[in-house]
Parts: structure tokens; sequence; C-alpha cells
């Protein structure tokens, strides 16, 4: 939010925190993944879901542990996010493990610790659940995601529910597997699990992929196989750009109807509609230049910083944190054009044109030592950054209520270093 030309989050003029622990850095509103987690918790709350936070898309210790406060669980796709998970104080039955090619001593450690469910995707893993459980003398609980063939609409590198990809079982094939481990001992393999991709701004692609699921459901059930629980994945969309995204009401709305005298219980994996909007990435300008074609503001963030630009030419809208009171923007979107603006590529200082932060933006005035802002970068922000160009990571700052801590520091070179030197 702009107040009296200036961007403040929770009270806090952002300038006052890039100050203090410099830039590029991360700033999260803890006031906003709490409104977001409720949001959708109460838009739910007629098929008491299972709100597993999807932990890959801001997986920051402090972060899991706010949203563990509020009731949340979670979803892990890799033995460090269940690690992170269980770090923060996690009941292990609150986390479902995801993924697609879990390795067996993932799945071990997974079962060891009492993983509540295992999201499962081949026949390999399967059968080591299966072991693991017999070895266990206790069933493993798991879901099997089914691959439900819908066209979620997303960028292509996010779509996961067309059978293409490489994602669950094929539905037809789901119904044997089914049929194939009714009797396990090992396994009790009695949910479906869907996510067909993110961001998945509207809300047909659900009923599609629910609706398929139901009758698969039915056709178990004609065969004596009882599936108890359906989760619907994550995806649901969050406004990078003005309002894309349906909110948490509409997508209940066209969700909570189809389940809600199913009898199933139900797990959800939001993560970006909750994170996204929560955080900022924070940058300074270190230079502008011109060229024939172009103007450049070059920043000390980069795409190892905010991978999403270069990665998917994902749009995140960018402002300076001081514009001035006649700069403030009124909305965010992709055609503001206000008097006086003029066009920019911002970008990094990393080695690749594909280095950028946003393309063809009309931004006010900047100058050398200008702070610029990144907003939506709360989601796969934090958590995609590399060292690439031997970068340091950037430091991550949660603001609450006028109060700000450091919830991540930088890294150092002796962080980047450190591997290579004890061996
Ligand atoms: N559940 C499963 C099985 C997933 O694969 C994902 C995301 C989610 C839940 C959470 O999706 P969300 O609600 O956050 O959209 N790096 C990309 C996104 C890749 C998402 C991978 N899976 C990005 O920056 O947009």
């Amino acid at each position: 939010m702009y107040t009296n030309g200036g961007l403040v989050c929770e009270g806090v003029p952002v300038a006052t925190i890039s100050e203090k622990f410099g830039t590029p850095v991360y700033v999260y509103s803890q006031r906003a993944f709490i409104e977001h987690y409720n949001q959708l918790a109460s838009e739910f709350r007629e098929l008491n879901p299972k709100l597993c936070f999807s932990i890959k898309s801001c997986h920051n210790l402090h972060i899991l542990r706010l949203l563990r406060d509020q009731g949340a669980c979670f979803d892990a796709v890799s033995g460090g996010e269940v690690r992170r998970a269980v770090e923060v104080g996690t009941d292990p039955q609150d986390i479902v493990f995801a993924g697609v090619g879990k390795t067996e001593a993932e799945l071990k450690y997974a079962v060891d610790i009492g993983v509540g469910c295992f999201n499962v995707e081949t026949t390999t893993e399967l059968e080591i659940l299966e072991n693991l459980g017999n070895q266990a003398n206790r069933p493993v609980q798991a879901a099997l995601r089914v691959n439900p063939d819908v066209d979620a609409g997303t960028h292509p590198y996010t779509t996961t529910g067309k059978s293409e990809n490489k994602f669950g079982i094929e539905i037809s094939q789901a119904k044997d597997l089914f049929l194939r481990y009714s009797q396990s001992k090992g396994l009790n393999l009695s949910g479906i699990h869907l996510h067909i991709g993110s961001p998945v701004n509207s809300t047909e692609p659900y009923v599609e992929m629910i609706t398929k699921a139901l009758e698969l459901i039915a056709d178990l059930k004609k065969a004596d196989v009882n599936i108890e629980l359906i989760n619907i994945g994550g995806g649901y969309g969050a406004n990078y750009e003005g309002d894309e995204a349906p909110s948490a009401e509409q997508y209940a709305a066209a969700i909570v109807p189809l389940l809600k005298n199913s009898g199933l219980k139900v797990n959800m994996e939001p993560g970006r509609s909750i994170s996204a909007n929560a955080g900022i990435l924070v940058a300074k300008t270190t230079c502008v230049k011109k060229s024939r074609t172009k103007n450049f503001v070059i920043t000390d963030g980069a795409m190892t910083d905010l991978f999403r630009p270069a990665l998917y030419g994902a749009y995140h809208f960018v402002w300076p944190v001081n514009p001035g009171a006649d700069f403030e923007p009124p909305h965010r979107s992709r055609d503001l054009k206000l008097d006086g603006t003029q066009l920019v590529d911002i970008v990094g200082p990393v080695c690749e044109s594909s280095d950028f932060l946003g393309k063809d933006r009309w931004l006010p005035p900047v100058q050398k030592g200008d702070l610029i802002a990144v907003f939506s970068a709360g989601a796969y922000g934090a958590t995609m950054t590399s060292q690439y160009n031997s970068r340091c990571r950037p430091p991550e700052v949660l603001v609450n209520g006028g109060k700000f801590r450091l919830i991540r520091r930088r890294e150092t070179f002796d962080d980047l270093v450190a591997a290579e030197r004890e061996v």
C-alpha cells in the first residue's frame, strides 16, 4: 500500500526495512498470510478440509510456524520439505507427501515418522510403500494421484493434469490399481489426489476434474472399493496484474456443492493463493542506461532472486518504493501508464538476457539509488532463488503490525563456498 508517496507494509515504510537489511530483500506481511489462509478456511468450511499449505511456494520456517499456528497442515514434495514441516512442530499426521519421483530413502523416512498421507504417482511407489507398511505392521495411508486429462489453461511449464504430463496415473489405469491394492495389509489406498496445474484462474477445470474423480469413485464403489478421501490439490490463483484470479469465495461456490454431500474427507493444497500477495522483493537501482531502442533500469535484484519472469515470462507488477505522491499507483495492472512515466525494462546484473524483473513497463522517473518493489513475490520467490553468478541469496523479513524482524539472513561469501572448502 502506498501512503504519502511511499510504499508501506503494515505501517512500516518499506524503505526503512531496506535501509536496515540492504537490498535485494524479501519483505512479507504476517497479516496478509493470516488473512489469505483464513479466507480459504472460511469459504471452504462446509467441507471441513485439511488445508495443506504447499511448502514449495514459501518454505521459510517462520512462515510455516505462523501458518501452523493458524491450524494449517502441509503439502511436502521432498524429504527436505517434510523435515521443514517437522522442524516447526507439525504432527506428521498433518503432512501430505506428494511428488512424482520420491526416492526409497525419502519414503522410508516419511513412513518411519508416520506421515499422514502419501500422494502416490507411480506403481513403483505403490510397491515400495506396501513393503514398508508390511515391515512396519501398519498400513501406509495413501491417495492415488490421478491425471484427469483436464487442461488447466496455465503456462505449459506449470500444467500438470494433461495426459502428456509426467504427473499422476492415467484415470483409465486407476481403477485396476485400486482393485489390486484393495486387500493389501501394507497399504491403505483409499484416496484420490488431483492437481492439474497452477495458477488456474478459472473454476471450470476444478469442476471438470472433480466430476471425473467422482465418476471414478462411483465406479469403484460398484466394485466394492471404498474411497474415503479426495485431495483437490492447489493452483488457486493470485492477483498478479489486477483481478484475474477468482476469489476464495468464487472457488468455493463452484467446488463446495460438488463435494459437500459426498461423504468424502477433503484435502486441499493451496500455495500461492496464500503466499504470493503476502510478499514483495525490494531491489535497488544500481544504474540506468539507454540504448537506441530501450531504457534500462538495472537493479541489484536479479533472476537469481526471482526466477519466475526468466523461467515463465511471468508478470510481476514493478513500481518504485518511493515514487512521490504524484506517482502513487492507483492500481496494479499491465496497462498502467501515468503521465510523466517512461517505458523501461527492469533488469538485473546476471549474465543472461533472460535476467529481467519486468519488460516494457511505464515507470515513474527512476535514478541510481532508488528502490524498486516487485509485487506478488511471496510465492515461488525466495524458494526458487539460486546462487548463480556466485550471488548470495537475499534475506527475508517479516512485518507484523508495525514491527519487523529478520527471518532469514542474507547469505555470505562463506556460505557460497562452505560445501567446497570442507572437502
Ligand atoms: N499441490 C501440488 C501437487 C503441486 O504440484 C503444487 C504446485 C501445489 C499443490 C501448489 O500450487 P499453488 O497453489 O501454489 O499454485 N514455480 C511455479 C509453480 C509450480 C507449482 C508446482 N506445483 C510458479 O512460480 O508459478
